[in-house]
């Protein structure tokens, strides 16, 4: 089903619960009445299209209407690309850490495979932090230098030779699959943790990880799909003069 602006936000949410956190990163929280998603975007100041798009290709996977999407301003992008990666680190992570302490705490006899599960994702913390880092320190403000000499009247010969050393196509070749890591926590969970009859948090782990698992994958989608095609746009206009 194809969301439409026209329709009421509260039935969108009900209709597909996992949205509430991308309508958080857009500053709207829950209470919205019967308000239009038109006319909560309008009174939050939201560019109604941008966020169209963006919780379209969240609720629908093979969404992905490009043509539209590279009409936006790459900033609006790359802001939003952001939100996420501190919505990850400072908001899911931490919980999901909370979840597994819990986990640890509770095992009385038996620790091990509880500290094995909590190293796992420890490690994977680690990764998916370096992935961020990277993107946040190089790629992202080579985007927002390229586009914002793109609007000077001429193009400074310092971002020119930027582009030739460092073209979108290396973050490409680079850009890993962050997400289809979390299968072999999941996995652990599933096939390896000891029996018990409080199976409370451990269904609760699995929940967090698998929402973890579709945002960063619609994430990573849109970084693929929608931001390097944008980029190289501004490449060529920038080396074409
Ligand atoms: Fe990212
Ligand atoms: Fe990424």
């Amino acid at each position: 089903m194809i969301l439409e602006k026209e329709m009421k936000l509260s039935e969108v949410i009900l209709h597909d619960y996992n949205l509430v956190p991308i309508i958080n990163r857009f500053g709207i929280q829950l209470g919205f009445g019967d308000s239009t998603i038109e006319s909560v975007c309008k009174n939050k100041d939201i560019d109604l299209d941008f966020f169209m798009t963006i919780l379209n290709s969240f609720h629908d996977p093979q969404y992905m209407d490009k043509e539209y999407l590279r009409s936006f301003p790459v900033e609006l992008l790359i802001n939003y690309l952001k939100e996420t990666h501190k919505y990850y680190l400072s908001d899911k992570i931490p919980e999901i850490e909370v979840i597994i302490d819990d986990m640890v705490v509770e095992a009385r006899d038996d620790k091990g495979p509880y500290l094995l599960l909590q190293k796992f994702f420890k490690d994977y913390v680690y990764e998916l932090k370096k992935h961020i880092d990277r993107e946040e320190a190089l790629v992202y403000p080579y985007v927002i230098k390229l586009s914002s000499s793109l609007k000077t009247a001429s193009i400074p010969d310092s971002v020119i030779s930027m582009v030739k050393e460092y073209s979108i196509t290396l973050y490409e070749k680079e850009h890993d699959d962050v997400e289809e890591k979390l299968n072999d926590l999941k996995n652990i969970i599933i096939k390896y943790l000891p029996t018990v009859k409080d199976q409370k948090n451990r269904f609760l782990l699995l929940k967090e990880l698998s929402a973890l698992e579709n945002d960063l994958a619609d994430h990573a989608r849109i970084e693929d799909l929608i931001l390097i095609p944008k980029v190289e746009i501004l490449e060529k206009k920038a080396l074409l003069g």
